[in-house]
């Protein structure tokens, strides 16, 4: 069996000239997938944001965001290409972000997830996030509740 860990992984900031490969995951891992202009925003424009790349043999298989406002972080968006899945590159990158949060002095992390994002929640729960509250209907393409997760730090 293939060792999960035995493929390299680099942490690393997006910048402006990775979006159009965060977009084939962003467009593999979502059903209602970011536009280009929305990251655009993102990394340009907004100046809460901090988002990071997971590359394998310098291809980025992730990524991942977030909004830091005070001692409060907000996870905007988190994904693995489904070829890389169950490689553990999701929480090596999901580390990095609480790494980074750590270093602005964040005291709480907050997200949504789909009530039906099992692998999403066991990954979160592994990081200590407990599920705080329920948004109803909060994703508009299938009208899925979400559960608001959130870690104390
Ligand atoms: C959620 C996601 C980022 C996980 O990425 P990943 O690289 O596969 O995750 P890892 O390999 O690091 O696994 C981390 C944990 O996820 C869970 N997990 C992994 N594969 C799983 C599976 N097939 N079934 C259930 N849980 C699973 C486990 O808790 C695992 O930890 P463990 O190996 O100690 O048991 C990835 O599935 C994804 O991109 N999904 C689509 C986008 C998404 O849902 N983003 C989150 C939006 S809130």
């Amino acid at each position: 069996m293939t060792n999960p860990q035995s493929l390299p992984r680099t942490v690393r900031k997006m910048h402006l000239d990775d979006i159009a490969k965060v977009l084939v995951v962003e467009r593999d891992a979502f059903t209602m997938p970011w536009s280009e202009q929305a990251f655009l925003n993102e990394l340009g424009k907004n100046p809460f944001a901090t988002y990071q790349v997971i590359e394998t043999h310098g291809q980025i298989v992730g990524y991942g965001g977030m909004w830091i406002v005070m001692y409060e972080a907000h996870i905007t968006n988190f994904a693995i290409h489904s070829s890389f899945r169950g490689h553990s590159f999701g929480k090596e990158l999901f580390q990095a972000m609480l790494d980074e949060a750590v270093k602005y002095g964040v005291k709480k992390v907050t997200l949504e997830v789909r009530v039906s994002n099992h692998r999403a929640q066991k990954l979160y729960q592994h990081f200590g996030f407990v599920k705080t509250g329920l948004e109803v209907g909060y994703y508009t393409d299938t009208n899925e509740d979400a559960y608001v997760m959130t870690l104390e730090m």
